[in-house]
């Protein structure tokens, strides 16, 4: 989508002009570059009883210029950036293609910049669609895109035009994440996973991508990822990504890992099968990192950023591992398996200790891990753990910036007991019961962050977050995320953007 900035000028073919509710005259600019009796058409409709300016209140007046839509936003005083956001996108995914693909929206009295920006985003956010699959729905030909004209008055422009530019920016790794949480798992496995990183990092000077595949996470004991992955045809493998690798040399820096489970069957404990198609998404985890990575480069940050993707396809098999096997991890801890569906901690058990190694400012995972997540924060947040209160903090502050909730969880002793009660291992991979699951997981997590010694010499536990994504990384049906019409969310891309770039 092609994204400009301009004052009250052209028409488009079509024109949206978000409204305040009690807007009983068109506004000055509203009707500039119509003709006289689109204008009056415009000028009618707003001072006429059907239109209120009301929240979800729309009318369309076709008009000789364009279609010109009238989109009521509530009370003024009432407008969020999220709520200006969710009305972009909304108002996008309700066009109708036929009438043309230039879009003009008109932001007159009453808007400011940040709910301008938010709105431009929402429709930035929401253009996206996983289509490659449908024979049918290939373009034809290449002026198929959209564009779009922000207008607004003088006073904005230049600033609007670099926010937009970069919240494009962000877009295109939100939307790479969709992407690789999109792809089902005959097209994308590990070394699909890693081949795409390899091939996306080629020509950019400022990037890395480094893929240890099987054999090298054999010669490494990366058995947490080498276990869960065996049971597959597509083996395992773990890929690193590195933004500005030779800056900030001196400096520690963030680690971001994710959980690349591409396929989760659940294993040997397999998952019932309704709904086992959305495992592909199991993924989203890693897909997020590697959209984060595209966020960065796309918007030219210039510190050094880790990331670690923990890929595995989790299948049974004459091959795969079982319930009651004893892994040796990369860490030297041992873990119990007591169920092969625990299968994101495992690889990400292999994936924080490397992490911690790195000796990383913070290491922050990002994973589907939990249904239990899912019971507890439904599809409206995202769990958040930390054994840090102002990493978490930070985190939850970015979050609400960007509106991906991400909602602060505790991390229960009581819960990290029962994870290192294995009678026969330092660690079981399952906890006691049902009950508290997400955390349960958590506490297993945290047995894999190293310690290191602060400046009074005393041992302390690297600053750690695990984002459990399991509810907020996909939709399927529902309205919990108005920037996605279906399927996978990217989400977090945005916050992470953020909390890195900006806090
Ligand atoms: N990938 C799942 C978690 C999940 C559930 C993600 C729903 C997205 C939507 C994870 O690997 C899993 O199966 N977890 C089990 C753990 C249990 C066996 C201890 C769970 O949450 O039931
Ligand atoms: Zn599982
Ligand atoms: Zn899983």
């Amino acid at each position: 989508m092609k994204v400009t900035v301009s004052e009250f000028s052209d028409t488009g073919n079509i024109m949206i002009i978000p409204l305040f509710e009690g807007t009983e005259k068109a506004p000055n600019n509203s009707t500039k570059g119509l003709g006289r009796s689109s204008t009056i058409a415009v000028k009618s409709a707003i001072s006429s009883d059907g239109f209120d300016g009301k929240e979800k209140t729309k009318i369309s007046i076709w008009t000789e210029e364009s279609q010109i839509i009238l989109l009521g936003v509530g009370n003024k005083n009432k407008l969020t950036t999220k709520k200006s956001r969710d009305f972009g996108a909304k108002c996008f995914s309700s066009l109708p293609e036929k009438q043309g693909k230039n879009i003009v929206v008109r932001f007159t009295s009453g808007w400011d910049y940040e709910n301008i920006s938010s709105f431009i985003e929402g429709i930035i956010l929401r253009n996206y669609s996983f289509n490659k699959y449908q024979k049918s729905k290939q373009p034809v030909d290449n002026d198929d895109e959209w564009s779009l004209v922000c207008q607004s008055t003088q006073r904005y422009t230049k600033q609007l035009s670099l926010e937009i530019n970069r919240l494009s920016s962000i877009a295109t790794g939100v939307h790479l994440a969709r992407d690789l949480g999109n792809e089902p798992a005959n097209r994308l496995y590990p070394e699909e996973f890693g081949r795409r990183a390899v091939e996306w990092s080629k020509g950019k000077e400022n990037v890395e991508v480094e893929v240890w595949n099987y054999s090298r996470l054999k010669e490494e004991g990366m058995n947490g990822l080498i276990e869960v992955g065996k049971g597959s045809i597509h083996k395992p493998c773990m890929v690193f990504f590195r933004i500005n690798p030779n800056l900030d040399r001196d400096k520690q820096v963030p680690c971001i890992v994710g959980k690349g489970i591409t396929f989760d069957s659940g294993g040997i404990s397999i998952k019932g099968s309704a709904g086992m198609d959305e495992m592909k998404l199991d993924m989203h985890g890693s897909a997020s990192v590697f959209g984060l990575f595209q966020a960065l480069y796309a918007t030219g940050y210039k510190g050094r950023v880790n990331g670690i993707a923990c890929m595995a396809e989790n299948m049974p098999s004459a091959e795969a591992y079982r319930p009651g096997d004893v892994i040796d991890t990369y860490s030297g801890k041992t873990i119990e398996v007591l169920n092969t569906d625990a299968e994101g901690r495992n690889v990400l058990a292999d994936g924080l200790w490397k992490a911690s190694e790195m000796n990383p400012s913070y290491i922050i995972d990002l994973a589907t891990l939990t249904g239990s997540i899912v019971v507890a924060l439904g599809h409206e947040a995202t769990g958040l753990f930390s054994n840090d209160d102002l990493l978490s903090s930070r985190i939850k502050q970015a979050g609400d910036y960007v509106d991906e909730i991400c909602w602060p969880m505790p991390l229960l002793p009581a819960f990290e007991k029962q994870m290192t009660s294995s009678k026969i291992a330092d660690v079981r991979n399952q906890g006691k019961g049902r009950w508290g699951g997400a955390i349960q997981a958590a506490g297993f997590l945290k047995q894999f962050v190293q310690e290191r010694e602060d400046e009074n010499g005393e041992k302390i536990q690297i600053p750690w977050a695990h984002l459990d994504i399991a509810g907020t990384a996909g939709i399927w049906g529902g309205e919990s995320n108005a920037t996605v019409s279906h399927g996978a969310t990217g989400i977090l891309v945005r916050t992470l953007h953020h909390l890195i770039t900006e806090s």
